[in-house]
């Protein structure tokens, strides 16, 4: 094969994206967060992701990165991430600390990532201060020029907090405010697959306009699904491979570790 050749078969093969979320992580890896140990969870998490996946183009956190968001924290995980070897991005959720987190891009610009014909396109949703999420206008206006100049492009959008009701009182409290307004600037798109969010610690598909809007389960504690009040579910951390092809479809699933003893504590009744 000659080298042109070669490098468009290279441009257009398959790639594999790893989503993981909601790590947060505490400025010392001893230590606890109701009752488990974030930095375990979240090396069993990446243990898996590297035994069923040798070949990642790239991971991507989808935010709350830290539970205790000082700089030392945000370090560790980037040395971590670097040791990993894979190419790895992140957004900021409401329990991290914006003045620390370590964007990709100055604020308003999202940060674009690009992976053959794949673009996935980082917003940030977190506003200091508060638990719920807005996606500033700025970062709209700066999104629907991206958008613009991508449409030869099979695009994903990724943010932390959830655009569309989890159907649990106390969580959608929390949610993405101005769905609406995201929704207005992806409309008129057609090359958008899918959008993937954190935030809700629960595994969950909702579609809209023909997009897929899909959550993932955290690499620490997991919420009840459905639930009116704060419940946690005892289950497993996971994370979600997306198999992005070169045809523009995708295929997804959800991988939680096996023989993981959950060790939350129950008596917490918020976090
Ligand atoms: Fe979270």
């Amino acid at each position: 094969m000659n080298a042109e050749k070669l490098q468009l078969t290279e441009f257009h093969k398959d790639r594999v994206i790893i989503q993981i979320t909601d790590t947060h992580l505490m400025d010392r890896p001893e230590a606890e967060f109701v009752g488990i140990n974030p930095e375990e969870n979240f090396h069993a998490v990446m243990d898996d992701i590297k035994q069923q996946y040798p070949h990642v183009d790239a991971i991507v956190h989808t935010g709350d990165l830290a539970q205790a968001a000082f700089p030392e924290t945000y370090d560790r995980y980037i040395n971590y991430m670097k040791e990993f070897g894979v190419d790895f991005y992140h957004i900021p959720g409401n329990h991290d600390n914006l003045r620390f987190f370590p964007f990709h891009t100055p604020e308003p610009r999202p940060a674009v990532i690009s992976i053959g014909q794949w673009r996935i396109i980082l917003l940030n949703s977190a506003v200091s201060g508060q638990t719920d999420g807005r996606i500033q206008n700025e970062q709209l206006l700066e999104l629907k020029k991206i958008l613009a100049q991508l449409q030869d492009c099979f695009v994903i959008i990724a943010c932390h907090h959830n655009p569309f009701e989890m159907r649990s009182k106390w969580l959608d409290q929390h949610k993405l405010k101005n769905a609406d307004e995201l929704k207005a600037v992806l409309e008129p798109f057609q090359n958008i697959k899918a959008l993937i969010h954190g935030h809700v610690h629960q595994e969950s598909f909702n579609e809209w306009n023909g997009i897929p809007f899909i959550s993932t389960p955290a690499t620490c504690v997991q919420f009840k699904p459905l639930s009116q009040e704060f419940a946690f579910d005892q289950i497993a951390p996971g994370y979600r491979c997306l198999h992005l092809k070169a045809s523009g479809e995708f295929e997804t699933v959800v991988h939680r570790l096996k023989n993981f003893k959950v060790t939350i504590n129950e008596e917490i009744s918020g976090y």
